[in-house]
C-alpha cells in the first residue's frame, strides 16, 4: 500500500486527477470506477479542465459508479446521477457511464443487472473511493459480514446524519441505497482511496487495525495495489 500525504485538499485533488489522467493516457479504453461525496469533487474539476483544454480525452473510456440512493430519480438534485453529471459527465466525453438505478421497479433485479454490467465490462482498471466516518466504502456499511456483490444497503444512522448536509433536512436522506459490493471493489486492478479532513482516525483504524466487516475499508489491506491520498498524518 502506498500512502501519499498531502498538505491540503487542493493538492489531494490535483494528485488524484493526475493519477486518473495517467490511467486514461496509458490505457485509453480504461473502465474507471467513480465515487461521489466531497472528496473527489476537486479532482473531477481538474479532469474537466484538462478535457476542455484538449489535454485529456475520455472518448474510449467508460465509467461505473459505486452507488446510488434508492428512491431518487436521475434528475433529483441529490441523486448521485445528478452529482456525476454536474461534477464531471457534462464536461467530459466518456464513451459510456453506468450508475445503479435507485428507482428501478425491482431493486433486487437492479442489483443483479448492475452486477452483470460490472462483470461484463470489468474488471475495473482504477477504482476511486472515499471513506465514511464509520469506515464505509461505497455504501458498504459496517456489518457482521462483507457483502461481495452489488446489493441493497440500509444506511446507518451515522451515515444518514453525515449525508444530511447535502439535503434540506435529515428526514429527506434516503434510508437505502444500491451499492457495489466488496468483491467488485476488490477486483479492481488499482484502488485510489481519498481521505480528507476529519478522516484521520478512521483511516488509521482501517489501515492499521484488523481486517473486519465492522470497518469495511479495512478490507483494502488485502488488495495488492492501493494508493491512499490523505491530508492526515496519523498513518
Ligand atoms: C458517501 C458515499 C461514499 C463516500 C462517502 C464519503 O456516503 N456513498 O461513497 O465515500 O460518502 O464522502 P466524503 O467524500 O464526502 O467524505
Amino acid at each position: 500500500m502506498k500512502i501519499i500525504h498531502v498538505p491540503d485538499y487542493e493538492t489531494l485533488s490535483r494528485k488524484t486527477a493526475q493519477l486518473i489522467a495517467a490511467q486514461v493516457l496509458c490505457k485509453p479504453d480504461s473502465l474507471l470506477g467513480l465515487a461521489t461525496g466531497s472528496s473527489p469533487v476537486g479532482a473531477y474539476r481538474y479532469l474537466a479542465q484538462w478535457h476542455i483544454s484538449g489535454d485529456l480525452d475520455f472518448s474510449r473510456a467508460c465509467s461505473v459508479n459505486l452507488d446510488e440512493y434508492c428512491g431518487l430519480g436521475a434528475d433529483h438534485v441529490q441523486s448521485y446521477h445528478f452529482f456525476m453529471r454536474q461534477n464531471l459527465f457534462d464536461a467530459v466525453n466518456f464513451r459510456a457511464s453506468w450508475l445503479p438505478d435507485g428507482c428501478a421497479e425491482s431493486l433486487p433485479d437492479e442489483c443483479r443487472r448492475y452486477e452483470a454490467i460490472i462483470a461484463e465490462r470489468g474488471p475495473i482498471d482504477l477504482q476511486l473511493l472515499g471513506i465514511g466516518h464509520n469506515g464505509h466504502i461505497g455504501f458498504n456499511e459496517p456489518a457482521e459480514q462483507f457483502v461481495p456483490q452489488t446489493h441493497l444497503a440500509q444506511l446507518s444512522q451515522g451515515t444518514i446524519q453525515a449525508n444530511a448536509r447535502f439535503f434540506d433536512s435529515v428526514d429527506q436522506v434516503p434510508k437505502q441505497a444500491i451499492t457495489m459490493g466488496i468483491a467488485s471493489i476488490l477486483q479492481a486492478k488499482k484502488i485510489l482511496l481519498l481521505a480528507g479532513v476529519g478522516k484521520g482516525e478512521i483511516l488509521r483504524q482501517a489501515l492499521t487495525g484488523p481486517v473486519t466487516p465492522w470497518i469495511p475499508a479495512s478490507v483494502l489491506q488485502l488488495h495488492p495495489d492501493v494508493t491512499v491520498i490523505t491530508t492526515s498524518s496519523v498513518c
